[in-house]
């Protein structure tokens, strides 16, 4: 086990710079093995969801090969092989087999995904729309079994934007006859990123970013390469660092118009930050309160709301905070009230009043943002910070304490 302990108040200056996006990668990686052969993905971040990942790919017989941020896949001598829960368990992402092994084998056997405890988190829409192109499901207690004789390219209208069921149902129409359609599609950036690596495979897709995507099913895909885009989670995390205690603090290797959804926040509550082509500059500054809903792609992000309540809690006033997305994202708040915050959540809405001086204690990380959320809390406490539980934050952030230390963060991991 390990915690983090943090040592503030912290003032932050220099540049962080930031990765490949998780919740791109999580889809490329399974993505690899509709083409038969070799693919490239560069610019991956390191993150024990891509280790997960990377497992579940040697289990299946294919030769990974990690040098540096670049990740090669052969995917030649692949066997389709049932996926058991001590792997599909250790991320959300492993859903990504069903539609990428249905796609190319037309068979899966695979146990439900883990992840974050963050909702319900049900797989209904990944289901119906791989029923809509022909796949027979069946559930025995935690397993899936999905065949199909033929994939048949269809209309498929998703009862809700999700963004997994968007990318599950493009990878299992991609070999399909005819041509699929997906109404009501999530429009994330991510879903882009794997359109693009699946189109430069020969795949024929149109429409990704937007809420309709046609697949015209192909013969076959040949591997190539893409770059993972920079994560707007991570540098929107970072982002809001530098308002809460950034002298300059400059994120780097980001692509602005993709976190204006929160960009555009901060400038509401009056934080001194500078846009550039490629990169943010930020510093503190007075904040005024603010109303926050998280929303679909391109509303602001359910992902960036939890490190956002910290800032709030700086901010003079009362903000609304509004999550919509997930029923069970305020895992965070006993613990940021516990450091001296002023927050009344109840189910999915919080009431935050501040500004109020954070106190260092010992808190829990319930989940990957909410323990990020933490991690700003504590830069900004008087006194240590003990972080416990902080397995879920390695899931997504690329060696925060190397970045942060570069910074000038007082922060460090121990074994205990
Ligand atoms: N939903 C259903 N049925 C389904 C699928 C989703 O009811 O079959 C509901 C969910 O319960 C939720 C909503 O629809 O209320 C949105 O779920 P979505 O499918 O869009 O989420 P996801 O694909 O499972 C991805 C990210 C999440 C991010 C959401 C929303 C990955 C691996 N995860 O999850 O990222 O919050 O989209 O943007 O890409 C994170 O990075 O911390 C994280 C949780």
């Amino acid at each position: 086990m390990k915690q983090m302990l943090i040592t503030g108040p912290n003032t932050l200056s220099g540049t962080i710079h930031i990765g490949g996006a998780k919740n791109s990668v999580v889809a490329l990686l399974p993505a690899t093995i509709l083409a038969k052969g070799q693919s490239t993905i560069k610019n991956v971040p390191h993150i024990s969801d891509v280790d997960a990942l990377i497992d579940i790919l040697e289990l299946l017989n294919c030769k990974v090969s990690l040098n540096k941020d670049e990740l090669t896949v052969d995917t030649t001598n692949l066997k389709n092989v049932p996926i058991g829960s001590n792997y599909a368990n250790r991320l959300r992402a492993s859903y990504y087999f069903m539609g990428a092994l249905l796609g190319r084998e037309k068979q899966v056997e695979i146990t439900i995904p883990g992840g974050c405890n963050i909702g319900s988190r049900p797989i209904d829409i990944h289901i119906d729309g791989f029923k809509a192109l022909g796949a027979v499901i069946t559930k025995k207690n935690d397993k899936y079994i999905i065949k199909a004789d033929k994939l048949i390219g269809t209309d498929i209208y998703l009862k809700f934007q999700s963004v997994g069921a968007t990318i599950n149902i493009m990878l299992a129409s991609i070999y399909a006859s005819g041509v699929t359609t997906i109404h009501n599609a999530a429009e994330e950036i991510e879903i882009v990123n794997v359109a693009d690596f699946l189109n430069k495979m020969g795949a024929k897709i149109e429409g990704a970013g937007t809420n309709t995507i046609t697949i015209r099913g192909v013969k076959d895909l040949q591997g190539t390469q893409i770059s993972v885009i920079p994560d707007r989670i991570e540098a929107g995390t970072y982002v809001i660092l530098g308002a809460l205690c950034g002298k300059n603090l400059c994120i780097k290797n980001i692509i602005p118009k993709h976190i204006e959804a929160l960009t555009n926040k901060l400038l509401e509550m009056g934080a001194n930050l500078t846009i550039n082509k490629d990169s943010i500059v930020i510093s503190k500054a007075p904040l005024k309160p603010i109303n926050i809903k998280t929303l679909v792609y391109p509303g602001f992000p359910t992902d960036i709301g939890q490190p956002m309540s910290v800032l709030l809690t700086q901010a003079s006033g009362t903000s609304l905070f509004e999550e919509t997305i997930w029923e069970n994202r305020m895992g965070h708040v006993p613990s940021l009230n516990k450091m001296g915050a002023n927050i009344k959540a109840r189910d999915m809405h919080a009431i935050i009043n501040g500004p109020t001086p954070l106190t260092g204690c010992e808190v829990i990380a319930t989940d990957l943002r909410g323990g990020a959320a933490l991690v700003l809390a504590g830069l900004i406490a008087t006194g240590t910070t003990v972080i416990t539980d902080i397995e879920h934050i390695l899931r997504g952030y690329e060696d925060i304490i190397g970045k942060l230390t570069s910074v000038g963060a007082k922060i460090e991991l121990k074994e205990i």
